[in-house]
C-alpha cells in the first residue's frame, strides 16, 4: 500500500528542536514523507465566518490553502509545536483552528488519518502534546502516539541570561549560574527521545501498512 507521511512543524524557529524532531519522526517512516515548517508562512487565525460550510472549504486566502491540498492527501499527520505560556505556540493554534474547515456536514476527509503529535518544550514539553491532541480528537484523526524533548529556553541565548532575576537560569538553576555548552539543553543530548521519534514513524509505517 502507498503511504504518505506530512510532518508540520509549528516552530517559528527553522532547523531548531521542533523541527528536528519531527523530522525525526519521518525518519522513522518506511513510506513517502514530506516536512513543512510553518516558518515563514502566513496562517492567520480561523475567523467563524462559517464560509467554509458548504464546501469544507477555507476562504480566508493565506498559506493554509496550499498546506490544505498537503493534508488532504497524506495518509498521516506529524504535527510538532513549542510550548509558549504552557500551551502550543500561536502559529500552532492558527493552523490547528483551521482544521474546522473539514468538519461540516459530516465532513470526513480527516477521519481516516492517522495523527503523531510532538511536544518541545524549555521545561514542559506535554503541554504541547495535551493541545495538539485536543485538536486531534475534534478533527477525528486517530493518535497513534506523542513524542516530547527539552528545547533551550530563549534565556540561555538572549544574553542577559545569567543575571536575569526572573529568567529560566535563575529559576531552574538558581542565581550565580554560569551558562556552558554542557547547560543549554539539546536534542543531541536526548538520544533516547530520538530513538522514541523513530520508533514512533516505524509504528506510523506499520499501522498504515495493516489498515
Ligand atoms: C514566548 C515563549 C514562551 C515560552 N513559554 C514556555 C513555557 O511556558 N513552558 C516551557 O516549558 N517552555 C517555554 N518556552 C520555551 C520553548 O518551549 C523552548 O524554547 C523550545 O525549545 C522552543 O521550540 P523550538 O526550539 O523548536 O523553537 C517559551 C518560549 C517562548 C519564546
Amino acid at each position: 500500500m502507498k503511504m504518505k507521511v506530512l510532518g508540520i512543524s509549528c516552530s517559528p524557529r527553522r532547523g531548531q528542536t521542533t523541527d528536528r524532531l519531527v523530522q525525526e519522526v519521518l525518519n522513522g517512516v518506511d513510506g513517502s514523507t514530506e516536512f513543512v515548517s510553518l516558518n515563514g508562512l502566513r496562517i492567520g487565525p480561523c475567523l467563524g465566518c462559517l464560509g467554509c460550510v458548504a464546501d469544507n472549504v477555507c476562504k480566508v486566502q493565506d498559506d493554509m490553502s496550499a498546506l490544505r491540498s498537503k493534508i488532504v492527501e497524506a495518509d498521516a499527520l506529524v504535527v510538532g509545536a513549542p510550548n509558549y505560556f504552557d500551551m502550543i505556540n500561536g502559529l500552532a493554534h492558527c493552523f490547528l483552528e483551521r482544521l474546522y474547515q473539514f468538519r461540516h456536514q459530516e465532513g470526513d476527509i480527516l477521519h481516516s488519518k492517522l495523527g503523531v503529535a510532538v511536544g518541545v518544550g524549555g521545561g514542559k514539553p506535554d503541554s504541547a502534546v495535551r493541545d495538539i491532541e485536543k485538536f486531534f480528537t475534534f478533527s477525528q484523526i486517530e493518535s497513534v502516539g506523542s513524542v516530547t524533548a527539552q528545547g533551550p529556553a530563549c534565556c540561555f541565548n538572549c544574553g542577559c541570561g545569567e543575571d536575569c532575576k526572573v529568567g529560566a537560569i535563575h529559576m531552574f538553576f538558581g542565581p550565580g549560574t554560569k551558562i556552558t555548552d554542557e547547560l543549554i539543553p539539546d536534542l543531541s543530548k536526548q538520544p533516547e527521545k530520538l530513538v522514541a521519534a523513530r520508533e514512533l514513524g516505524q509504528k506510523l509505517s506499520q499501522r498504515l501498512t495493516e489498515d
